[in-house]
């Protein structure tokens, strides 16, 4: 995340870079998604050939042009096409969309102790059963967290491959590596293999399913033992993502790749900073074939928060994944010569022996570079005097990486910035720490009004955070920007401050020239957190093979510990149902199961009619029932979501069908909580099982009055049969007016019924304040 954030500064740059020099000629990369394979024998390779060459006009110009001929999980193809083309291409019989290549970004170990996942409790060789497929930026692969130490071969089921280029190479833990760049640009950090330079792909790899390494720690912080959530798993690396970003193209060309190689879960830690509509989207196309094929995909739900809206990858079909803290915080402490004491964030493994001059960083301004005071403040590389900075420590008005003092020899450096000093730490090439701004005045204060100013930077502590867990300020936000009634993000996991696998040629601070090398290191984003749900959902899928994506995800979801709704103002739409809980989800009672059908039905009321689903799943029998537009609130969710248009009364009617997956012979009874001012019904209040995978349906019947200056009201519904708790949050709330989302959907007044009400938030034992 750190390193994204200031990459994003950037990325014009990169972008102007990258038109320069692909896109010198008009022709740019696009993708022609055409939907599902066609039955019976088809060459994907020739069919898009014929209709590129009945385009471009040439056989040469058609073999020119193709990139990809995506033909083993789903049709469409990647070619250069110029804006006429791309016209043509559209209009062409079978074609569902054309779609520019889009460049994407890439969005301890405690954290599994933190959730109660202290072991699994499975054998190796159900864990060894599964395959977790990262599109990622590769792996390193001699990293202790893949050694395949008692690991046997890989599952038969497994058909992918391992590009062994360089000196790359698979063993029975990374079973299977690609590496896809349909721009063919390579920055001179680059390796042309599934080689990762970057370390992003090797940490969330290594979260997910590292072997066990001990002693690991960045510097000798957060020292302890590392591994991921399924130790035994086998891991399969798709490299989409290089030093310019992901290429939307080569992310289909992964996605497949992987459904045909036969991975069990896609854990996909990238996505797009605006929103898509799910057939132009290729997470979302690639995720629904993957869903067909029985693969669920765990998604980033991005690093856009706390805005409402900035949620990505939020298709129903996938699992979208929040970021929160764990009970450990980095903090580096400050002293002032006159023995004041600031505590600041920071992940700073260095030891300053003694006190240094203490300086701010406008005094410091080299005038000759081009700088004054008031650019001097924010310690920016260049910006500085390095004879007056030589040996100093320097106070600075903003957060940067350092290199300014770095590189100018000062000793340290002290930065101020409410923003960054709440809730994740970075890291940086010097001795550093990030303080509020108002105790950033303290400190110049201080430089002002003493003759002599010093202080010194202590070595990185960490602190149990009794906060813990809380989502994090960059956490992008719901509610869901195209789907209103489908709540999102679905769940959170630990994304803050998380120790894993590193890149030992990959900077270890946000500093991109820092030449030290670190086997592990500690980053935030929900990068980070998405392949922990990975892991979770790997080990759920290790324990019931034959559960659908939907099944797993509703597992995860009813079982969540549920997060304290004081902490956070914008409620579900910052944790969906709560904080991710592996254990649990193992065994839920219950669960929404969901099939493509449910999916495509869901498609339809999205706008999409039988020509367009038709190509979708390649099947004639798809049809839309009705071609009038609809709400979303028959999918079999595990939440309850209703988007209530500014003005309008509340009312809503949900149906929804659980499966039994506990007890044979059990019966559920209801709890609601809702809001006094807002009515509940679920009918009937009581389902009884006889036998395990049968279903049960039930409707929940919502209305009240207009909501008023009410952005989000909270409850929740759970079936309790004694021993499980199946637990879903339900939420109102309105549309931001302006919202364009309309729908003709009308609904008969729901009967008056007796109220089904809870008498205070319901709490699962030990949920809240985990120790
Ligand atoms: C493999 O190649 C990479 C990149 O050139 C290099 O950094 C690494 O040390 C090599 N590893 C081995 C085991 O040779
Ligand atoms: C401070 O002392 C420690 C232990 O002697 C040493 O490792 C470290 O390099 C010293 N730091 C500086 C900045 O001199
Ligand atoms: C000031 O900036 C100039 C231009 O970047 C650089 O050459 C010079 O070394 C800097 N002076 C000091 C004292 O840091
Ligand atoms: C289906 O949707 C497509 C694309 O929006 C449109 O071109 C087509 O006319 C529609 N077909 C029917 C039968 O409504
Ligand atoms: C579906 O219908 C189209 C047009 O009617 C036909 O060309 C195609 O062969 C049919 N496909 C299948 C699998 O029946
Ligand atoms: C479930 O209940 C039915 C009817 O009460 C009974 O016949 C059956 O044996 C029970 N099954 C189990 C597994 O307890």
């Amino acid at each position: 995340m750190a390193k994204s954030r200031l990459l994003s500064l950037l990325y014009p740059l990169l972008l102007a870079a990258l038109f320069m020099h692909g896109y010198g000629q008009d022709k740019k990369v696009h993708i022609v998604y055409m939907g599902d394979l066609p039955r019976g024998d088809f060459s994907a390779e020739s069919a898009h050939h014929s209709m590129l060459e009945s385009v471009l006009g040439s056989t040469l110009s058609a073999k020119e042009s193709l990139i990809y001929s995506y033909g083993r999980s789903f049709n469409g193809f990647a070619a250069k096409l110029s804006d006429e083309e791309v016209g043509r291409l559209s209009e062409m019989d079978g074609v569902i969309s054309v779609i520019p290549n889009h460049i994407l970004k890439i969005h301890t170990t405690r954290s599994w102790d933190f959730m109660g996942f202290a072991e699994g409790k499975l054998s190796g060789s159900q864990e060894g059963n599964v395959i977790i497929g990262l599109l990622d930026t590769g792996v390193w692969p001699e990293s202790e967290s893949f050694i395949d130490t008692g690991m046997g071969p890989p599952p038969s089921k497994w058909k992918g491959t391992c590009q062994g280029e360089g000196n790359f190479t698979c063993n029975n833990k990374i079973i299977g590596a690609r590496y896809y760049n349909s721009e063919n640009w390579y920055f001179e950090t680059d390796f042309k293999s599934p080689r990762d330079s970057e370390g992003h792909g090797t940490h969330t790899a290594s979260t997910a399913a590292g072997q066990k390494v001990q002693g690991a720690s960045y510097f000798g912080l957060a020292e302890g033992v590392a591994r991921g959530g399924v130790p035994h798993a086998r891991i399969a690396v798709y490299k989409v993502c290089w030093s310019f970003g992901c290429a939307t193209a080569d992310i289909l060309a992964a996605f497949d790749d992987a459904i045909a190689d036969g991975v069990d879960i896609l854990s996909v830690s990238l996505g797009a900073p605006w929103p898509f509509p799910y057939m132009e989207d290729p997470i979302a196309i690639g995720s629904f074939h993957a869903m067909r094929y029985g693969i669920l995909t765990s998604n980033s739900a991005g690093n856009s928060g706390p805005y409402p809206y900035s949620v990505a990858n939020f298709a129903p079909w996938t699992l979208t994944v929040a970021a929160s803290t764990i009970d450990r915080k980095f903090i580096a402490s400050v002293v002032l010569g006159n023995g004041k004491v600031f505590t600041g964030l920071s992940i700073n493994n260095f030891m300053l022996n003694g006190t240094y001059p203490l300086l701010w960083g406008g005094d410091a301004a080299n005038y000759s570079a081009g700088a004054d005071p008031d650019i001097a403040k924010y310690c920016f590389s260049g910006a500085l005097n390095s004879y007056i900075v030589q040996g100093k420590i320097v106070f600075c008005e903003t957060v940067w990486d350092g290199s300014g003092i770095l590189l100018a020899n000062g000793v340290g450096t002290i930065m101020a910035d409410s923003e960054y000093s709440k809730d994740f730490a970075f890291s940086y090439p010097l001795p550093a720490t990030v303080i509020t701004t108002e105790d950033g005045q303290q400190i110049l204060d201080y430089i002002r009004s003493t003759q002599n100013p010093i202080a010194t930077i202590l070595v990185g502590e960490t602190w149990k955070d009794i906060m813990a867990p809380s989502v994090v300020s960059f956490s992008s936000r719901g509610p869901n920007p195209i789907s209103p009634d489908i709540l999102k993000p679905d769940l959170t996991a630990p994304g803050v401050d998380i120790l894993a696998s590193w890149s030992p040629v990959s900077p270890p601070s946000i500093y991109w020239r820092d030449t030290r090398s670190v086997n592990f290191n500690i980053i935030s984003g929900t990068s980070m957190s998405c392949p922990h749900a990975s892991g979770a959902a790997a080990y759920v899928k290790a324990a019931h093979p034959d559960w659908s994506p939907a099944a797993i995800k509703s597992a995860l979801m009813t079982t969540a510990y549920i997060m304290d709704s004081r902490k956070h103002p914008d409620l579900e739409f910052a944790y969906g149902s709560g904080h991710i809980n592996p254990l649990d989800a193992t065994d839920p009672g219950l669960v929404y199961d969901a099939s493509e059908a449910d999916y495509i039905n869901f498609l339809c009321k999205q706008g999409y009619n039988t020509t367009t689903l038709r190509l979708i799943t390649g099947d004639n029998s798809s049809v839309c029932s009705s071609t009038v537009p609809g709400r979303a609130w028959d999918l079999n969710y595990p939440t309850f979501a209703l988007a209530i248009e500014d003005g309008q009364p509340i009312q809503g009617v949900f149906t929804r069908t659980v499966k039994n997956v506990g007890k044979p012979n059990s019966t559920y009874s209801v709890g609601v909580y809702m809001p006094s001012s807002v009515s509940v019904t679920v009918e009937p209040s009581v389902l009884s099982f006889s036998a395990i995978g049968e279903t049960k349906t039930f409707t929940v019947k919502v209305y009240g009055p207009k909501l008023a200056q009410q952005p989000i009201m909270s409850g929740a519904i759970w079936w309790n049969d004694g021993t499980y708790v199946v637990r879903s949050p339900l939420v109102v709330y309105n549309i931001l007016p302006g919202a364009t989302y309309s729908s003709p959907y009308s609904m008969t007044k729901p009967q008056k019924t007796p109220k089904f009400e809870g008498s205070s938030v319901y709490h699962k034992n030990g949920i809240l304040g985990h120790d």
